[in-house]
């Protein structure tokens, strides 16, 4: 029987590995999973947990208000190592980018556990864009064993890093797996000022720690201009738990009457919310994938990308945070129809639905058939990822 550990602490992590550990669950005879959160996030991760109905198995409950970076490796880093020892998983997997990513692999390194990372290999090669983030994956690719990518870009990605081959597969993004699931499921909103919309909606998420300042602020600004450029259509904000950001869009925007300001949306409502949208502003790395399969355009609230796919096939758009190219770019989308056709009918870059099931399968293989390649207290775990 193979021990499998999932290890997560946010929402998108909660929201990428549950149809991986559904599909854990298929395999009775073969698998044991075992699902450890650390509560990055409590509420957030909460609702991913009610949606998909997993249960855990550990929870570290780590969250403070207004964490610092430090408080999140330290927790993860010391609370998890308990878990490990009691628990001796044949591989944990991660998902991901975040600070819980990057200390469940490093404790799992410190006790020789073997981790299998999914949607491995994203890169924007800036360091600080998105910050913490490009750091947390390029620390976790070094030492995971298994790298589960969501597409061949990724792939070169970690080959261009030294990663050797016979361990990086091509998956697709489980994210789509969990959005299709969702987006079948029958639903009405809980919040008739969402039910009762009327006419063309412009949906907008933003969270980034490297926005935290001024580029929040200029945000803020463009949106503020273009709902008064545009007083027939609604602007929905679901904001975010994060202090850093409540306390600069809801003084900002909270008083402007086609601007809704809501509380984050649990899963279904805020994939049927994208489905009404018109166009996604947003500087989230989730959404991005997801918006190209329910061909919604979306302008990206960044100057970087790690998922160049979107943009490349032209269904997704690098506007920055200057209000001039946010305002000229949302205008462009919503006057230029024929622009927008164009963008609505591009196939997603990012999957099929399939990933969990290709990601479950190829951890099975590696791990039954072939224990020389990833063995549990191998005496040299690292070597053997590098070529
Ligand atoms: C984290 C991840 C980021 C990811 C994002 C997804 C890191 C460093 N950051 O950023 O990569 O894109 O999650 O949303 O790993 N809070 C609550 N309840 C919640 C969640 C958050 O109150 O359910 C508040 C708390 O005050 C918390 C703060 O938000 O301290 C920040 O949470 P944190 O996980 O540190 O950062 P995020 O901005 O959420
Ligand atoms: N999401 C959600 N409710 C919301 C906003 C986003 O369920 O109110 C989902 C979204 O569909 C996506 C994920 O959360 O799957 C993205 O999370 P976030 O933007 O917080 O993190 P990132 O992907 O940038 O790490």
């Amino acid at each position: 029987m193979l021990k499998i550990m999932s290890v997560f602490g946010t929402r998108p992590e909660a929201i990428k590995l549950a149809p991986v550990i559904k599909e854990l669950q298929q395999h009775p005879s073969t698998i044991k999973s075992i699902v450890a959160v650390t509560a990055q996030h409590r509420q957030m991760l909460d609702s991913v947990l009610n949606v998909f109905a997993i249960q855990p198995d550990h929870d570290l409950n780590i969250m403070k208000n207004n964490q610092g970076l430090s408080d999140i490796t330290c927790e993860v880093l010391k609370s998890i190592e308990a878990i490990y020892e009691q628990e001796q998983p044949d591989l944990v997997l991660v998902q991901g980018d975040t600070t819980t990513v990057f200390a469940a692999s490093l404790a799992a390194y410190y006790q020789r556990i073997p981790v299998g990372h999914v949607e491995a290999g994203l890169r924007s090669h800036n360091k600080h864009h998105p910050f913490p983030e490009e750091i947390n994956r390029c620390l976790t690719s070094v030492m995971a064993h298994l790298h589960f990518t969501p597409t061949h870009d990724a792939k070169t990605n970690l080959l261009n890093e030294g990663v050797r081959e016979d361990t990086i597969y091509v998956t697709g993004n489980t994210v789509i797996d969990a959005l299709l699931d969702v987006a079948a499921r029958d639903f009405k909103f809980d919040n008739d000022l969402l039910n009762d919309i009327k006419g063309r909606m412009v949906l907008i998420t933003a969270h980034r720690r490297e926005n935290f300042g001024k580029p929040f602020n200029d945000i803020c600004d463009a949106i503020i201009t273009l709902a008064h450029k545009y007083p027939n259509i609604t602007f929905v904000y679901p904001v975010h738990l994060n202090p850093n950001v409540r306390n600069v869009v809801y003084p900002l925007l909270g008083n402007i009457s086609n601007i809704i300001l809501i509380e984050p949306l649990e899963y279904v409502s805020f994939v049927h919310l994208m489905k009404r949208a018109y166009i996604i502003l947003t500087d989230s790395g989730g959404i991005q994938e997801e918006a190209p399969s329910i061909n919604k355009p979306v302008l990206i609230l960044r100057e970087v990308t790690e998922r160049p796919e979107a943009v490349r096939a032209g269904i997704a758009k690098l506007v920055g945070t200057y209000p001039t190219s946010i305002i000229t770019e949302t205008t462009r989308l919503l006057e230029d129809t024929k622009e927008y056709t164009r963008m609505t009918h591009i196939p997603n870059p990012f999957g099929d639905g399939h990933a969990a099931q290709r990601i479950v399968a190829l951890i099975k293989h590696k791990l039954i058939q072939n224990k020389d390649t990833v063995t549990k207290k191998s005496s040299n775990v690292c070597a053997e990822n590098r070529r």
